[in-house]
């Protein structure tokens, strides 16, 4: 039995590698909706002189709400035939200077409407926000009218005043439908500029005919011939929605992750792909494409000297963007086009693009604060075969001197594949094999997909508890994935959540981790979700989920549900102990996953292409509110010959999730595997990640609160900047100053960093002080040998680190190690950092159970201002001390060092040519300090 089950296994995984093809996928043409709205698209600006838009508002239906910015209306479309329909339209202003816009069928709720079938809800699916959003529809953060925020009626239109100096404007113009939003006097961004607005209306197979205009076509509206979906009922026919965007002078529009694509998107008007939002499993993706991937974050930025916006486009469903960046190269029009649901959809406007996240986050919520140690290292494989290979590897980091923190465990741990199982041979004990990694400080993670083997206790209770995801006929859905024949839990369906909860619970009758410590958290994998012989290797649109929903409502938002799902559950789980915060990591996810998981961004390869193409895929995941992300070190498929394996160890240390992976048919590989040079140059890689973790954590703080990137393109600094807006081979860590460049090619013994500004900058290649400084009269290349050891990275002068230089085993053993500081000054002799410190475990926090450290240098000194939440915390610092402070670019003589906390004492320290090295000052991390320069003299007279 076993082996048969194994080959089957076997015979599938082949089979997926062999079948992989780009034609498993539709492109636009092969999906009905989106092939009608480019015909619709392309037909009116080809006729555009005599083009007349169906769609009008009208002026004697529009509202406003007496208290809330809201103005209510209904857009009349008028068909062919002569008849009309109504769809109500909603406008409200959001807190974060937001304007939404929604806008719904009426018709469709009309009762007794004609579908082919009675199992599915009729009316337009509205409760993507439901998932996407961090509070509830009642609980949104809608303005109140107010002297900034007001509504003026004129003759053709609608005035909508806001921000906080009114000074934007949102104009509603009834026929042209248009919508321009503009700063000031300039337009900034119009939406249906093009007239592209569609939604399908309802109609019955017979009346179709008489409800298409000239300017449509009917492919696929009641079937799909596609070869995957011909089985696909449709019950509600023809439901897209569709709308253009002009960003008026914006040349560049970023974001709608996730593909394998660079950064600034580009022009799809002559590919035959828009980018695709559909979450699949597509293994071996190929780099620099549009293809569709496994998660879908519908929000795009938009940027320019001065001025940003977000376009977040509220839908789960099947979705293709366009872009158009050539019929006027001025301006970018974007054209949205989902398979259905309500038009729903948000702008956001701001000087700068952190503004657009930190508004974003507003609505959807910010990245939550990790756990330190899911910062660290975590070392994956499929598989790790048994305890005592857990074990060999976990002491194998200490024998060759390696931090990590976390170890792995694929689907293979499982009882064949039966999640919530242990295999038994292989894992007889595994209280006592988390127990030892807990003794050396580190956690397991262990994977558990949403799709559950038929014929064992948990698929048997999920069918029972009427839990699972339905089929159209309403009975529990049956695909194959990695157990074979599965049925999968429908998360979408509120009652999941208790069962779930059951299955995750500590308690002496949870067989699988009722006895573990708390040091095992969890990977949720193949939830976009994966089927291994479903169409578009998913499950068929028309399933059903709670609700009564098609599955084609909700596809993108399933992914989320998932894992957040998994959150509840581990929230309880881990409610009585120190580690209170979960971690998952999610292959699949949508707007507002970075609430409660990690992605990382599948199954990439062994090639130097896919080293290349995760640093834009990684940024485009920051850019869209989603920071902790990564992508498989080393390349999931194949081999990696040691030279790339070495770079992408050293490009991996600034992913936010930093985790090697590798396909059960690879050899080993962990770091030690190599050998000399390249296990050595791994090991400093690891531990300057693990120095820098202070500066990644507080850029993780400041994520939490502001949804500021981790890592941040070159364009959110350096806006005034024109050539900057293209680079996505280099970035800034968070608010750090550090600006890095991976190398990313083979055989690279030289480096061009582009220097995005005139500022001073340090050389601090691989986190080592060298005394080279870098400062160009104009922006441009500064170019670096280097060799297999260099990580080349730069500090903006102006900036000040905090490092945790201590080689240590895992992060959690770091706690009380002390800090080096190092203050890069600027030309005016000025720079200023930031440190968060908490326990890395807890909810205490949210209590008040942290310091913010706030530095400042000058010529006089260095100052350190200690905001406490509470001083238990700070006092559980209170041997936390300062080891070394190096300030770079000092240009003068120090005569005496005065160093004062709780008394004034004075510092030992050195000169080294413009570095000035204090050691041992004798301050803790959780009080204010100053230090103080006397006897400073010019060193440097053209200073
Ligand atoms: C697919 C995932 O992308 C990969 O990382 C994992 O190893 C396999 N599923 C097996 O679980």
């Amino acid at each position: 039995m076993k082996w048969s089950w194994l080959f089957v296994n076997v015979a599938f995984m082949i089979s997926l590698v062999l079948a992989y093809h780009r034609d498993v996928y539709k492109t636009c043409d092969e999906s009905g909706f989106c092939k009608r709205n480019r015909y619709f698209a392309q037909k009116i600006k080809e006729n555009r002189e005599i083009f007349k838009s169906q769609y009008s508002l009208d002026p004697d239906t529009i509202q406003k709400d007496a208290k809330v910015a809201i103005v209510t209306g209904n857009i009349v479309k008028l068909l062919p035939d002569s008849s009309t329909r109504n769809f109500p339209v909603e406008i409200s202003i959001l807190k974060g200077n937001n304007i939404r816009l929604k806008v719904d069928e009426e018709y469709r709720s009309t009762p007794n409407l004609p579908i082919k079938s009675k199992l599915v809800t009729p009316k337009r699916y509205d409760e993507t926000p439901k998932w996407a959003f961090k509070a509830s529809g009642t609980e949104l953060p809608y303005l109140e009218w107010s002297p900034n925020i007001s509504v003026v009626e004129q003759n053709d239109r609608l005035v909508v005043k806001y921000g906080d100096d009114s000074q934007y404007k949102a104009e509603l113009t009834y026929s042209p439908l248009r919508l321009t939003i503009l700063c000031g006097d300039e337009v900034q961004l119009i939406l249906n500029d093009q007239d592209f607005l569609n939604i399908e209306h309802f109609r019955s197979e017979s009346e179709n005919k008489d409800h298409l205009s000239d300017f449509e076509i009917d492919d696929n509206m009641f079937h799909d011939d596609f070869r995957d979906t011909k089985s696909d009922l449709l019950p509600l026919g023809p439901e897209s929605v569709a709308l253009d965007f002009t960003f008026n002078n914006f040349q560049h529009v970023y974001g709608i992750p996730e593909h394998a694509d660079h950064l600034d998107l580009r022009d799809t008007t002559y590919e035959s792909v828009p980018y695709r939002l559909f979450n699949v499993d597509i293994f071996e993706y190929e780099p620099e494409t549009t293809m569709p991937m496994y998660g879908s974050i519908p929000f795009m930025v938009a940027s320019k000297p001065g001025l940003s916006m977000g376009l977040f486009w509220i839908n789960g469903a099947d979705s293709f963007v366009d872009i158009d960046k050539t019929s006027d190269p001025k301006h970018t029009k974007t054209h949205w086009i989902s398979e259905n649901g309500v038009l729903d959809v948000m702008i956001f406007i701001g000087e700068t693009p952190d503004e657009i996240n930190k508004n974003y986050g507003l609505i959807t919520g910010n990245v939550a604060l990790p756990q330190l140690f899911s910062l660290g290292y975590h070392q994956c494989r499929w598989n790790y075969n048994d305890e005592q290979d857990v074990l060999e590897i976990n002491s194998l980091f200490d024998k060759h001197q390696m931090p990590y923190d976390t170890l792995w465990l694929d689907i293979e741990y499982a009882d064949a594949k039966k999640y919530f199982t242990w295999q038994p041979q292989k894992f007889p004990d595994p209280a006592a094999m988390l127990k030892e990694l807990d003794h050396t400080g580190r956690n397991l993670v262990v994977i558990i997909d949403p799709h559950i083997k038929k014929g064992y206790f948990v698929s048997d209770e999920i069918i029972n508890q009427k839990i699972t995801i339905k089929d159209s006929s309403n009975q529990t859905y049956v695909g194959k994935c990695w157990p074979g024949e599965s049925v999968w839990i429908d998360t979408h369906n509120p009652s999941s959540q208790a069962y779930w909860d059951l299955r995750h619970q500590k308690s002496v009758d949870n067989e699988f981790f009722g006895k573990l410590s708390t040091n095992i958290y969890l990977w949720n994998d193949m939830n976009e979700p994966s089927v291994f012989e479903g169409p578009e290797t998913t499950t068929p649109k028309d399933n059903l989920h709670y609700g009564n929903w098609e599955h084609r409502s909700i596809h993108n938002t399933f992914g989320l549900s998932y894992h957040e799902t998994t959150h509840k559950s581990l929230i309880k789980r881990l409610a009585g102990s120190e580690r209170q915060r979960p971690f998952i990591l999610t292959r699949s996810y949508f707007a507002g996953s970075q609430r409660t998981a990690a992605m990382w961004s599948g199954d990439n390869m062994a090639k130097w292409e896919y080293l290349q193409i995760s640093i834009p895929m990684l940024l485009a995941s920051n850019v869209a509110g989603m920071p902790f992300a990564g992508s498989d070190v080393g390349g999931f498929f194949d081999n990696p010959l040691p030279e790339l394996l070495t770079r992408w160890y050293q490009t991996g240390i600034w992913y936010p999730f930093f985790r090697a992976h590798a396909h059960i048919d690879t050899k080993r590989r962990e770091p030690w595997v190599p050998g000399d040079p390249y296990t050595s140059v791994i090991r400093k890689a690891l531990q300057l990640r693990y120095a820098l973790l202070p500066v990644l954590y507080s850029s993780f703080y400041q994520a939490s609160q502001n949804g500021t990137p981790v890592i941040k393109p070159l364009f959110y600094e350096n806006s005034e900047n024109m050539d900057v807006y293209t680079i996505d081979d280099e970035f800034w860590l968070g608010n750090s100053g550090l600006l890095i460049k991976p190398i990313t090619s083979e055989g690279q013994s030289s480096i061009d960093i582009y220097i995005p500004d005139t500022k001073k900058y340090y050389d601090y290649t691989s986190g080592i002080i060298s005394k080279e400084t870098v400062q160009l009269k104009r922006p441009g290349v500064y170019n670096k040998k280097v060799t297999l050891d260099d990580i080349p990275m730069l500090i903006r002068g102006g900036s000040i680190l905090t490092q945790k230089n201590r080689p240590r085993r895992s992060s959690r053993l770091m706690k009380q190690d002390p800090y080096t500081i190092v203050v890069a000054l600027d030309d005016n002799t000025h720079a200023s950092g930031f440190l968060y410190v908490d326990d890395g475990e807890s909810f205490g926090y949210e209590k008040g159970e942290y310091i913010e450290v706030y530095f400042s240098a000058d010529e006089q000194g260095i100052h350190a201002v200690v905001t406490r939440g509470s001083d238990s915390f700070a006092e559980s610092l209170q041997k936390v001390q300062i080891e070394k402070i190096v300030v770079l670019g000092y240009p003068k003589v120090v005569e005496q060092v005065l160093v004062s906390q709780d008394e004034e004492t004075v510092g030992v320290f050195e000169i080294d040519g413009s570095n000035l090295v204090i050691r041992k000052p004798r301050l803790r991390i959780n009080e204010s300090w100053d230090i103080n320069f006397s006897g400073a003299e010019n060193i440097h007279d053209e200073l």
